[in-house]
């Protein structure tokens, strides 16, 4: 690293460890060197610490073991010292009761475990869903040269001869088993039709998007989003990837020089281009929280309104992240972008977006549209505010049915997931397919974590009727690979006595995509009257994290981040143990 003023150079934060001649420095290279490192690895270069989240527990990094190797290979190619650290790993699939519940736990862990580290420099391995932003929210917190790989997709699933998607499909196959248009069996048979390699689910899911927005940041390398776990060129990305770490901590290129204002715009944009998750509202806030940049609601609003969705992938549309990467990856939606992107934003690189993008080939027109004749007209959020959710709530237009965009029905409302499951298919429910499913406290702290539950399945009398869709409120998440009319991150949340809380079976509420608008029709004064009569719930469990995380968690608007991360406490060294 060099010090600008005096063309000197200065001794990276690892020599604080590893430079001395005292006992300090003996106890620090003498215990590394337990794992066979030579003298010179201590030298003053560039320690790259390698934060892994591979568990058998979160299918989708299963390969990251591998992965990591491969940044190793990189690293000791560009003359640096890898190190690799584990970090608490978030398998969406097995996490109970939601792994956004730990999204904040775990990028403690990696905040902390990089600032009392020797290390110089990062390579965030990131896959399953929550795992990204964890990792980039801990890593902004101390703004250290940082580079983002992501796994990778698995292959396409494919049952019976035809592509199916992780999540979209079972969405779509569990309706049709309740519907009575899919046996069980072929239904227990799709399962190992779907997930085929090790990867991240391969629609455009949560996992996908926030691989684009890594990628959209400038973050990560160019290509990153698309290529499939097991192909051999995800391994080249990861070699690339530990060259690249070594040589942004001797030009000290910092997070923060990257993560700019910039370059949240432009991956709220690319987001609405990609038809990305709803769940990169909350992580993009959360991740500017910590990095000091000033992003909002209206900010995903203002900027998604014009972009049209370029890509026809699941769920909005029908091809998956294979098809995606042949077609030319992200690198194609952004430079069909570029002229409302701002194409100056420094990346990992090196260059701008604009340079790193000047040469993308578009090999699949169906798969990435170009611009000028898009696959939907409406790809970013729509933020809904009124007196149903006076701090924001959100919706994807391109999952959503357009004839639903505009309307008024009558509440039919669960008061949690549980009530939900144990009325929905009460044949003496009272609901049609003009009926509003509102389902309160399953927000950040009433669920508590806000689980991805919005997407309620419609009642099993409807779905043999022919709907497909209706209108469903609440305060929870839905999965990057669901669709529907839905709205989600209602904020204030009903558990903390937003006025969702206040919706009764019957109420008639307005929801007006086109005029950003969501009404609960009913007078203030009934509404007084049942606030003042509102309890708050009891919380599913006292004391440990789950206490912590309800005292101090923010809403839905900011992100959902605890009070107390949010910002950015720098990487100073900090004082000795011994
Ligand atoms: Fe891991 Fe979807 S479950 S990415």
């Amino acid at each position: 690293m060099t010090d600008n003023k005096n063309n000197k150079k200065t001794p990276l934060r690892s020599q604080a460890w590893f430079g001395g001649d005292d006992k300090d420095s003996f106890i620090h290279r003498s215990w590394m060197k337990n794992q066979g490192h030579p003298n010179d690895m201590f030298d003053g270069r560039p320690v790259i610490g390698i934060c892994n989240t591979w568990s058998e527990l979160t299918p989708c990094n299963g390969h990251f073991r591998e992965l990591a190797e491969m940044v190793k290979r990189g690293v000791l190619e560009a003359g640096g010292f890898p190190v690799e650290f584990p970090a608490m790993s978030l398998g969406e699939t097995n996490l109970r009761p939601t792994a956004m519940l730990f999204r904040n736990l775990a990028s403690m862990d990696v905040e902390e475990s990089i600032r009392a580290n020797p290390i110089d420099g990062v390579v965030l391995l990131v896959g399953c869903d929550k795992t990204t932003p964890a990792l980039l929210m801990g890593a902004a917190s101390v703004d250290l040269p940082t580079i983002v790989l992501s796994g990778g997709p698995m292959l396409n699933g494919n049952y019976r001869g035809k592509p199916i998607g992780s999540g979209t499909d079972v969405w779509k196959f569990s309706e049709n088993v309740r519907a009575g248009t899919m046996s069980l069996s072929d239904f227990k048979q799709a399962e190992s039709c779907m997930s085929r390699s090790t990867g991240h689910c391969m629609t455009m899911g949560t996992a996908s998007t926030m691989a684009c927005m890594v990628e959209a940041l400038g973050v990560a390398l160019p290509g990153n989003a698309a290529i499939p776990a097991v192909d051999a060129r995800r391994k080249l990305q990861a070699q690339l990837t530990g060259r690249r770490i070594v040589a942004m901590v001797q030009e000290d290129l910092k997070l923060s020089s990257i993560l700019t204002a910039a370059a949240f715009e432009n991956a709220i944009m690319v987001n609405g281009a990609v038809g990305g998750s709803t769940n990169a509202v909350v992580h993009l806030l959360a991740i500017a929280g910590r990095i000091g940049i000033d992003l909002t609601l209206a900010d995903w609003d203002r900027l998604g309104r014009e972009i049209p969705c370029l890509l026809n992938l699941m769920p909005s549309g029908k091809y998956l992240m294979e098809d995606f990467y042949y077609a030319g990856g992200l690198p194609v939606v952004m430079r069909e972008l570029l002229a409302r992107l701002h194409g100056a934003a420094l990346t990992v690189t090196g260059a701008s977006v604009a340079e790193n993008v000047a040469v993308a080939d578009n090999f699949n027109p169906d798969v990435i549209h170009p611009l000028a004749a898009p696959f939907k007209d409406n790809g970013g959020i729509a933020v809904l505010r009124g007196n149903l959710s006076p701090r924001g709530a959100i919706l994807k237009p391109s999952a959503a049915d357009p004839a639903l965009m505009q309307h008024r029905g009558r509440a039919v409302v669960f008061s949690s997931i549980e009530h939900y499951r144990a009325r929905i298919d009460d044949p003496a429910l009272d609901i049609d397919a003009d009926s509003i499913m509102v389902l309160q406290n399953c927000g950040p702290q009433g669920y508590p974590g806000m689980a991805e539950v919005g997407n309620m399945g419609l009642p099993k009398k409807l779905l043999q009727q022919g709907v497909r869709d209706m209108v469903r409120i609440s305060d929870a998440r839905m999965s990057g690979t669901a669709y529907g009319t839905v709205v989600l991150h209602v904020a204030p949340e009903a558990a903390m006595g937003g006025p969702l809380a206040l919706v009764q079976d019957g109420d008639m509420i307005e929801l007006d995509v086109a005029g950003r608008r969501l009404h609960l029709d009913v007078a203030d004064d009934e509404l007084a009257r049942r606030r003042a009569l509102w309890r708050a719930p009891e919380p599913a469990m006292r004391g440990g994290y789950q206490s912590l995380y309800i005292k101090h968690v923010q809403q839905a608007d900011q992100g959902a981040d605890l009070d107390f991360l949010v910002g950015c406490r720098g990487s100073k060294v900090p004082r000795e143990s011994h």
